[in-house]
């Protein structure tokens, strides 16, 4: 099909200037491995996994051909009151990764339903202890927990909520941990532990037995990569464990290997009660996303409905798609089998130490990075976000796909990235961004 103004008329883009992108179009056609294709043909490296989730490079044999026996053996199956085999196998796989005591994985479709499905198992948590009451939600500014209406409501990017009315009500946001003085530091940063303060000012403001839970991103991903201040996320647990509150780590990017272990999580040696996943689940080969949920928190709400009664009111026809657990069961084998959360531990060194050389570009504001993940900062034109897509089309333009957000880019390299396809991306990133002032 030959893609003119016209024929792209119908198909209102998601997260996108659908104007700027009808009349400027960047197509892609085909992919393999670390390397998309457009529809000229070109060859263009992806520095973001996609959008963080291909995490074992792209067209993987294994998954497609894993998801195509499966639809030819069991293409869908009712997800209440049945069970298909793959559903159970693959939970088992996910509990096997996720930090010891989580180990009860509820199968969403996306990042967006995991975040909401996080919330409501939290208030049904307090809810099954009589806690009812526990109706607050804290999460930070800055935060990026998905497009679903509770997770818009914990977000804290103003051009997400703007528009669309007050949200879940009870949710208030602590600060975000970027700090000036923390500028160009490579992994945590040493100051900034006493922001987490925060929770606990909120707490004992609103009372901390009206919260339910706190929302965190261990690495806020999606504006820019900010790293936790040594010592914050483990204030974060002390103070949730003081007040009763859960505490709620949003891996939807940091899961699976970008930090160089398996979640965030067990890079930071602190422990949440939930966790939510999407992306790098399914190597984005099928849509899919989970929640981990705490023995405590899951047995709770267990016990509390009569031995045969549905214990939570909540799920989705997809929830645990035949096609998107055969994809996940391949891409956990992918993990297991190439090593790739030791290989992600591994390059980050040269990743790091390769992005945080670009640091004399005049355009360039700010570099944090931790892992195989990095937020680099532009230098902000007339309007926020002019420079970010300048950025963008430029690099595109010279065969590099990126995503992003306002006016940072965001580097995350698939992890089964060598040497050499870092040293592309930052001689591609030098290239485009040398001119830009
Ligand atoms: C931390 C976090 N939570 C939730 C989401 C939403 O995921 P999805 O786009 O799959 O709904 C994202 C997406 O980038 C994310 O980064």
């Amino acid at each position: 099909m030959k893609l003119d103004h016209e024929s792209m008329r119908s198909f209102w883009m998601p997260f996108t200037g659908n104007r700027d992108f009808k009349s400027e179009p960047r197509m892609l056609v085909k992919a393999e491995g670390v390397y998309f294709w457009n529809d000229r043909g070109e060859k263009i490296i992806d520095a973001s996994s996609g959008l963080f989730c291909c995490a074992a490079g792209h067209c993987r044999k294994e998954i497609t051909e894993a998801v195509y026996r499966q639809m030819g053996t069991l293409d869908y199956s009712p997800p209440f009151q049945t069970g298909q085999p793959l559903a159970f196998e693959f939970a088992n796989r996910v509990a096997a990764l996720t930090p010891a005591g989580l180990d009860h994985i509820f199968f969403t479709n996306s990042g967006s339903e995991s975040v909401d499905t996080a919330m409501k198992i939290a208030y049904a948590y307090h809810y099954a202890r009589g806690e009812g009451q526990r109706q607050r939600f804290v999460s930070r500014e800055r935060a990026y927990h998905g497009v679903n209406l509770g997770g818009v409501s914990l977000s804290g990017m103003i051009k997400n909520r703007q528009a669309f009315g007050a949200g879940v009500p009870g949710v208030a946001h602590m600060r975000h941990t970027w700090l000036p003085e923390n500028r160009f530091v490579k992994g945590q940063p040493e100051s900034g532990a006493e922001l987490a303060d925060d929770l606990e000012r909120l707490a004992l403001n609103y009372g901390p037995d009206t919260i339910a839970a706190c929302f965190v991103e261990p690495i806020a991903g999606s504006t820019g990569c900010l790293v936790p201040p040594k010592g914050y996320l483990e204030r974060l647990r002390e103070i949730c464990t003081k007040y009763g509150i859960l505490l709620v780590f949003d891996e939807v990017i940091t899961g699976f290997g970008r930090t160089g272990k398996a979640f965030a999580a067990d890079s930071f040696g602190v422990m949440p009660d939930v966790m939510t996943m999407a992306k790098a689940l399914t190597n984005a080969a099928q849509p899919m996303g989970a929640v981990a949920v705490s023995d405590e928190v899951h047995d709770v709400i267990m016990k509390a409905a009569p031995e045969k009664a549905i214990e939570l009111f909540h799920g989705y026809t997809y929830s645990a798609h035949p096609a998107a657990c055969a994809a996940g069961i391949a891409t956990m084998d992918i993990f297991e089998k190439e090593k790739l959360f030791d290989r992600a531990a591994e390059m980050s060194g040269y990743f790091l130490d390769s992005i945080f050389a670009l640091s004399d570009l005049p355009v360039i504001t700010d570099i944090r990075g931790y892992g195989m993940l990095v937020g680099i900062d532009l230098k902000a034109q007339q309007q926020p976000g002019v420079a970010g897509l300048e950025a963008q089309k430029r690099l595109f333009q010279n065969g590099l796909n990126l995503k992003a957000t306002g006016d940072s880019l965001l580097v995350a390299p698939p992890l089964v990235s060598q040497r050499e396809h870092i040293d592309e991306i930052c001689s591609k990133l030098r290239e485009s961004l040398s001119s830009m002032t």
